[in-house]
């Protein structure tokens, strides 16, 4: 395979045709459910020194927003690996972000679910640009909104257009992201899951439908216990959040990132705080085990 990081070579099976070949030259039909209807899911892996990071736990996912939405999961998670390592094998660069997406697949267009189609499976990589030690430093700037999505935020959709425009609230503010509250409460940003800090203790909203339970979600609760910080997932009101002492970030290609303003108010004393630089500092282990552990 070509290492190509411009155009890099991608898995696509359509109708149960596998090929690996270049991203320029990838094609779909037009009546892909994926296309015609949101129909499919996805997931975000996160590579470094080219060993996936959590990647039960993104297979994992992948199963169960696939079974949500009754989608047969085309390979074991054998064959995911397999799949998974020849994409990462063929890229240039060592930290990467894996892109799965599967769709219903390719059908006369009507909603229920067609008879006999194979899933559509497409996989690609791309570099992993990962947070800047400015943003690290400084922290991001986010907005709010009302959350409007739909109610099964726990399936991992490529359905995204509520989120798109979430995102584009905030882009048209220069901020980094929109964070949503549902009913009063916070439920989670556009891309990312929200973390409060009150009084030493770490906050999340619990993870139901309202949620997408990020990799990192778990993976959280692990460092903040292995630092000794307690960490309760509860209902987390507005003014909760509003008053906070610290605001924290998470998704697969921001890590964990500090949150030091919100609405244009600083976040506590509007400066990265313990618990962040903490939790950070732990993250960063857990990559360096990972690697240590999983290396190939
Ligand atoms: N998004 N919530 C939403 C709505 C998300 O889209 C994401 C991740 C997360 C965090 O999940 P994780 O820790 O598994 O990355 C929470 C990915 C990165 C994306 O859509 O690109």
């Amino acid at each position: 395979m070509s290492a190509d990081l411009l155009d890099p070579v991608v898995f696509l099976s359509v109708n149960g045709v596998a090929e690996w070949l270049p991203l320029s030259e990838a094609r779909l039909p037009v009546l892909d459910r994926g296309f015609i209807f949101g129909d499919g899911i996805y997931e975000v892996v996160p590579v470094y020194g080219r060993v996936p990071f959590r990647m039960d736990h993104h297979l994992a996912r992948l199963a169960r927003s696939l079974g949500a939405v009754g989608i047969t999961n085309p390979f074991d998670n054998a064959g995911w690996k397999a799949r998974i390592f020849e994409l990462i094998d063929g890229f240039a660069d060592d930290n990467q972000m894996v892109y799965i997406q599967v769709t219903r697949g390719v059908a006369k267009r009507g909603h229920a679910f067609p008879a006999d189609t194979q899933p559509t499976v497409f996989m690609m990589n791309n570099p992993l640009v990962l947070p800047t030690a400015a943003l690290r430093a400084d922290g991001a700037a986010v907005v709010s909104a009302t959350d409007n999505r739909w109610l099964r935020c726990d399936i991992k959709s490529v359905s995204l257009l509520g989120n798109v425009l979430m995102a584009q609230h905030a882009a048209e503010q220069g901020a980094a992201e929109t964070i949503m509250f549902r009913d009063g409460n916070l439920t989670e940003g556009s891309s990312s899951n929200i973390w409060v800090v009150r009084d030493g203790v770490l906050l999340a909203p619990v993870r139901d439908h309202r949620i997408l339970e990020g990799i990192r979600y778990s993976l959280m609760a692990e460092l903040a216990e292995s630092v000794g910080i307690a960490f309760t997932a509860r209902a987390i009101s507005e003014a909760e959040v509003r008053a906070a002492d610290e605001l924290l970030l998470t998704s697969a290609t921001k890590e964990v990132i500090p949150i030091t303003r919100l609405d244009g108010q600083p976040v506590g004393d509007g400066r990265p705080g313990p618990v962040y630089a903490r939790l950070y500092a732990a993250y960063q282990r857990a990559k360096e085990q990972s690697r240590a552990q999983f290396a190939r």
